[in-house]
């Protein structure tokens, strides 16, 4: 069997706990099969130790985790300022939010080449490589550049924004012409697919083959839309597990006469927290009977802080919570709990089963798994109801839900009154097709779907 070799920038002990969706979805795909992963250690070099990153190794049952520290001016230039300062707010269509002065694209190649030198020092002929997410799209020409000739896919977790919005990056020729350089493009939703199909077609004059090959650049690529999905068996026993089980005796008790909603985020601006607090409180206006009653828990977990539009923010998340609570709250009801923390993985079954409804509407998402978990933590007997932004990539497998714009607070709170309400028989019927869905589409799926099509040789 071949050795999977696994690249990100977000490397995590599939063992423990990891906020983001990149780190739980790689975990869950390489206990399977094991491998190596390989990518940034989250570590910077300390600057008594020079400038030059030491490849460090370990192993985390059958997986080998290999990563590198980064030095602080190639960490502030290559993540927070190229990655996430312009491909991150672009491929979220916050072109108003890129900082495209600042966003050094010579330190963004400069670290992709880095990761390729070491990379290559531990490849063998005859491994499979999968590169994943926004970080590392040159990386597969940095690795045939030192002479790898093995079949490399990529996979982009976030949205791949419509042509004229990509256009707007001053480098978008260059990134388009690198993703050339691998076998196998794989993007979350048909909608991606569609946007690189655009893209190429009319900027780079590719020629279409079958549905998904396309040729430009001199090179051919298969690019086909793999949508993420979660490890449903893994989730649900990770809710019977003790925090899980006590995390929801607590909510149980605690809001027994109350109703909950939930919404878990990393703190990040295409989530669209500001919008679902302000809906929030237009139930609150309009649907007075749920004052008093309903309890909107939202944990943020604080992400990349460093970023100015990501401490801006959290500014605004802890005025507009306080406001809520300000002009509702009673001594015995306070209607926002805003937790600007993360929260362990194990207690997350725990908190969506007490809760009655999720409130999962990002502005732009690549796909969104707290959708999935929300869904495969339930129960089927008396599930919560799912609300869900018709802009996360999830939206186009998970029609059940109830699907709404998350710009307009009159539908999102409608939908929010409707969710609370709705009978039985429906909250069951809509909860059984939506597991069925993810049961179908799990991560195990998604990663033998993947890399099947990587390794037939048919482009
Ligand atoms: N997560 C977590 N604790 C938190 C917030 C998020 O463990 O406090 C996990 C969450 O369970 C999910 C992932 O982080 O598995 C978030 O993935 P998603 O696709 O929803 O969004 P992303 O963060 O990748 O944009
Ligand atoms: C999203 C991105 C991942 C990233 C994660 C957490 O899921 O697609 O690539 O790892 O957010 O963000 P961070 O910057 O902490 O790695």
């Amino acid at each position: 069997m071949k050795r999977l070799v696994v690249v990100s920038n977000r490397v995590a002990d599939p063992r423990k706990a990891a906020a983001g969706g990149l780190a739980v979805a790689l975990g869950d795909a390489l206990s399977d099969s094991g491998g190596l992963w390989f990518g940034w250690s989250g570590q910077m070099i300390e600057p008594e130790r020079g400038t030059e990153s030491r490849l460090q190794q370990q192993r985390a049952g059958n997986v080998t985790l290999a990563t590198i520290d980064l030095t602080q001016a190639d960490h502030d230039a290559y993540y927070l300022g190229y990655s996430n300062g312009v491909l991150w707010p672009v491929f979220h269509n916050r072109l108003d939010l890129a900082d495209f002065d600042h966003g050094d694209i010579n330190s963004y190649r400069r670290v992709n080449r880095l990761f390729a030198q070491h990379l290559a020092t531990l490849l063998r002929p005859d491994d499979v490589i999968w590169i994943h997410d926004y970080h590392l799209i040159p990386l597969a020409a940095e690795l045939r550049a030192l002479g790898c000739e093995q079949r490399i896919g990529f996979f982009l977790h976030t949205p791949l924004p419509s042509a004229v919005v990509m256009a707007a990056i001053p480098q978008h020729e260059w990134l388009m012409r690198s993703l050339f350089a691998y076998d196998l493009i794989g993007l979350q939703t048909q909608t991606d697919l569609g946007h690189f199909a655009h893209y190429v077609r009319n900027e780079a004059r590719a020629e279409q083959r079958e549905n998904d090959v396309f040729t430009a650049f001199g090179r051919t690529v298969r690019a086909q839309a793999f949508p993420i999905g979660i490890d449903v068996d893994e989730f649900i026993r990770l809710g019977e597990g003790r925090e899980a089980q006590t995390t929801y005796a607590n909510m149980r008790d605690q809001f027994a006469s109350k109703r909950l909603l939930v919404g878990v985020d990393r703190l990040d601006y295409s989530k669209g927290l500001p919008q679902r607090l302000r809906a929030f409180q237009r139930l609150l206006h309009d649907y007075p009977e749920n004052r008093g009653r309903a309890v909107l828990i939202q944990v943020a977990a604080p992400s990349r802080e460093s970023v100015s539009a990501y401490s801006d923010l959290r500014h605004e998340l802890e005025g507009l919570s306080g406001a809520i609570n300000g002009e509702f709250g009673e001594l015995d009801w306070m209607p926002v709990r805003y937790i600007n923390r993360s929260m362990a993985r194990k207690r997350l079954p725990g908190l969506y089963r007490a809760s009655s409804v999720a409130l999962v509407t990002p502005l732009c998402d690549g796909m969104n798994l707290v959708a999935k978990e929300f869904v495969a933590a339930q129960d089927p007997a008396n599930p919560g109801v799912l609300i869900l932004s018709r802009f996360a990539g999830a939206a186009e497998q998970m029609t059940e839900a109830l699907l709404v714009n998350p710009h307009d607070q009159l539908v999102v709170a409608e939908a929010t009154q409707r969710a609370l309400n709705m009978p039985l028989a429906e909250r069951q019927a809509r909860h059984a097709s939506l597991l069925e869905g993810i049961r179908r589409d799990d991560v195990h799926a998604w990663r033998k779907q993947f890399l099947q099509t990587l390794e037939s040789k048919d482009v």
